[in-house]
């Protein structure tokens, strides 16, 4: 199993960003936790963070055929971008949204998910425990 960890914009500032929101742990220590339990769970995983729409509209038109599932933080984009929704759909790839935070439990803006309609499912609000739970979902996605 293939997995592909995408984090989009201001995700490289974890750590120092917002931590009453987002906690202290930084992006490459998620990275290492997800790591550490996808090896038990003989996954195989890349993680990548851009700040750029474009970039991630092409590295998830990129995943076809390389990847079995995309787990994806799409942070602001989550509720701007139909380019990043259009591409989820057009790819086929099943796509897990994730959040550290509880979107719903936020600002009206975040409460509503452009990518939410054309992903399997969300994990929202776990903090770093949202990606390990996504890896578990993402693994067990075809029934285990
Ligand atoms: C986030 C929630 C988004 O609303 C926000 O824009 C982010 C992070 C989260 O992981 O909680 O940047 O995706």
């Amino acid at each position: 199993m293939k997995i592909l960890f995408l984090n989009g914009p201001n995700l490289n500032l974890l750590g120092r960003r917002e931590r009453e929101v987002y906690g202290r742990t930084t992006l490459a220590e998620i990275e290492a936790e997800v790591r550490k339990r996808a090896a038990n769970l003989r996954s195989k995983i890349e993680f990548r963070q851009s700040n750029l729409e474009g970039e991630l509209v092409s590295w998830i038109q990129e995943a076809r055929g390389k990847f079995d599932v995309i787990v994806l933080n799409a942070a602001a984009y989550t509720h701007t971008s139909i380019a990043l929704r259009d591409a989820i759909a057009a790819v086929g790839i099943p796509t897990i949204e994730v959040h550290l935070s509880n979107v719903h439990a936020r600002e009206r803006f975040r409460q509503k998910s452009l990518i939410a309609p054309v992903c399997v499912g969300q994990i929202t609000g776990f903090g770093t425990n949202s990606y390990i739970l996504a890896l578990e979902a993402a693994v067990n996605i075809n029934g285990g």
